[in-house]
């Protein structure tokens, strides 16, 4: 079967099953051509509770899933690869922050998007990284634990300076391997390139960035600005989507290496199983999704 045939297949079927397939920034173009919706994290989580359909296929990563079975419990939520996860989300696990809780009992918990559902029942409120400088502005509470991202926890901390942080010792693999070097490298080379980069980088690498923000921001940027070369400081996939849909203008990744195995790996095939019932169900027990799911209310009320 050619691709545009399972493609086909895919917009045929869903259509006839009440299928939404929502698809992170990262998944690849022939995914996303026959996604229902395309977003960073903060997206797709508010977009699962306003879905019609009664069954989601969310690709991207197992965190992302969880959030829509968190947020819609009535629907059939299917992960379209089940060995699809974050890292980042496996770095801490509930007895840490407990500990770190009774440590400093005057302290709130912000716990990343990118965390388990499991994690997220000990932690207070929730953040992505296109709403953490909003949410940690409006919150009340002044003294943050932030969890498990050091790097966004940092950015986040620069930009409220005013606020007084814990950062925990976690992150993604991927981008916190990006170094300044690597941004001299590449500026070297496209010297009138406007550089833009993720908030999970280090603070070495988002300093030296025109723009910082999450994917789709930096989506939003690049299709916006009237420059025309770009150095795209997150993974790689988004230099490609934007190649697409800016076809006049020049995308440079940061590195060759910046791949995130996790994202890459759910195929159009994946999607397809799904449809056809052979996918991995998403179950949260309803005493962890009740205790997780106060947490992405918190998100929802301080980000907007
Ligand atoms: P966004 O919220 O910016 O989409 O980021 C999710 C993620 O996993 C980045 O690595
Ligand atoms: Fe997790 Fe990093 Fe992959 Fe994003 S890019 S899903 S943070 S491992």
């Amino acid at each position: 079967m050619l691709l545009r045939e399972i493609q086909d297949e895919i917009l045929r079927l869903k259509q006839e099953k009440d299928i939404a397939i929502l698809a992170h920034s990262y998944q690849s173009h022939e995914i996303t051509e026959v996604a229902d919706f395309v977003g960073d994290s903060y997206a797709l989580a508010k977009k699962a509770m306003t879905l019609t359909q009664k069954t989601v296929i969310l690709c991207g990563v197992r965190f992302m899933a969880e959030t829509v079975k968190i947020l819609s419990p009535e629907k059939t939520v299917y992960l379209a690869n089940s060995s699809a996860g974050c890292p980042m989300a496996e770095q801490f696990n509930k007895t840490d922050i407990e500990n770190l809780r009774a440590k400093h009992p005057d302290y709130t918990v912000v716990a990343y998007i990118n965390t388990t559902a499991e994690l997220k029942t000990v932690c207070d409120v929730c953040v992505t990284s296109s709403c953490a400088e909003q949410v940690i502005r409006s919150m009340p509470q002044d003294k943050i634990i932030f969890v498990p991202d050091i790097n966004l926890g940092t950015y986040c901390k620069n930009l409220v300076p005013e606020k007084d942080f814990i950062l925990l010792d976690g992150g993604c693999p991927i981008h916190a391997s990006m170094t300044e070097n690597d941004v001299f490298k590449v500026k070297k080379q496209y010297p009138s390139a406007v550089f833009l980069a993720h908030p999970e980088c280090k603070a070495e690498v988002t300093k030296q960035a025109d723009y910082t923000g999450s994917t789709t921001g930096i989506m939003e940027y690049a299709i916006k600005s009237d420059k025309k070369e770009f150095i795209i400081g997150t993974e790689n996939s988004i230099v490609e989507h934007l190649k697409y849909k800016c076809p006049d203008k020049k995308f440079f990744p940061l590195s060759n290496n910046f791949i995130c195995g996790d994202m890459a790996i759910t195929s159009v095939f994946d999607i397809l199983d799904c449809i056809n019932g052979k996918g991995e169900e998403i179950k949260i027990d309803e005493d962890t999704r009740i205790a997780a799911k106060k947490c992405i209310d918190k998100m929802i009320e301080y980000g907007g």
